[in-house]
C-alpha cells in the first residue's frame, strides 16, 4: 500500500477545470498527492463546486475583507498552514501573490501558465499567441517566484498553432495538455523527484 500522501492546497479562481484534473488524479490510491483545501478569492468560482463534489473543504477568502493585498495573502497562508499543506498549486488563482506569501512556503508553490514562458506571460496567454502569429504554443507548469510567471520552469508542452486558431480554439486544445501536465508536475513533487537550483529544475525520472 502507498504511503501517506503529499497535502496539496489549490487556489483557484474560477472554472476550475485544472483543479478537477488534479482531483480525478488522486482518485488513484497510488497518486502521491490528495488535496486537502480549496481557497478561492472569488466566492462564484465553479472550482469550489468541484471541491465540494468531492467532499474537499473549499473556502472562500475575500481580498476586499482585508486592508491590503498582502493581509489577504498572509490569510489565505495562514489558513493553508492549518490544513498542513506540503504544496500550493496555483490553478487558474488570477492574482499575483506576494513576495511574503511565497516566503512562507519555499520552493513549494507552483503555477500552470497556458503559453511556453518566457513567452506570453500575464493574462491571456493564448490570445497574445494568436495575435504574436507563432507556430508554437503550450503549457508551462513553473515554480512560483517572486515576478509574474518568471519562476524555474518545471514541464513544458509544446502545442502547434494552426493558421485558423483563434483564442478559443486554442485555449481549449491548450488546455486538455494542461490537464495532463499539472498532474504529471504534483506527482514528480510528491515523489521527490523534482530539485531546483537556480532557474534550473532537475527531474529524476527513475
Ligand atoms: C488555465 O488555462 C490556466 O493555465 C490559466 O487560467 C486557466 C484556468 O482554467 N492560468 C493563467 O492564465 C495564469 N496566468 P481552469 O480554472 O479551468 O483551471
Amino acid at each position: 500500500m502507498p504511503g501517506e500522501r503529499m497535502r496539496i492546497g489549490v487556489l483557484c479562481s474560477g472554472r476550475g477545470s485544472n483543479l478537477q484534473a488534479i482531483l480525478d488524479a488522486s482518485r488513484d490510491p497510488a497518486y502521491p498527492a490528495e488535496v486537502a483545501v480549496v481557497i478561492s478569492d472569488n466566492p462564484r468560482a465553479y472550482a469550489l463546486d468541484r471541491a465540494r463534489a468531492r467532499a474537499v473543504p473549499a473556502e472562500v477568502i475575500i481580498p476586499a475583507s482585508f486592508p491590503d493585498r498582502i493581509q489577504h495573502d498572509l490569510a489565505v497562508a495562514q489558513r493553508l498552514k492549518e490544513y498542513g499543506v506540503g504544496l500550493v498549486a496555483l490553478a487558474g488563482y488570477m492574482r499575483i501573490v506576494s513576495p511574503q506569501f511565497i516566503r512562507r512556503f519555499p520552493g513549494r508553490v507552483m503555477n500552470i501558465h497556458p503559453a511556453l514562458l518566457p513567452s506570453f506571460p500575464g493574462l491571456h496567454a493564448q490570445k497574445q499567441a494568436v495575435l504574436y502569429g507563432v507556430k508554437v504554443s503550450g503549457v508551462t507548469v513553473h515554480f512560483v517566484d517572486e515576478g509574474v510567471d518568471t519562476g524555474p520552469i518545471i514541464l513544458q508542452v509544446p502545442v502547434a498553432v494552426a493558421e485558423e486558431d483563434t483564442e478559443e480554439s486554442l485555449s481549449a486544445r491548450i488546455l486538455e495538455h494542461e490537464h495532463r501536465a499539472y498532474p504529471e508536475a504534483i506527482r514528480l513533487f510528491a515523489e521527490g523527484r523534482i530539485r531546483a537550483e537556480g532557474r534550473r529544475v532537475w527531474i529524476r525520472r527513475s
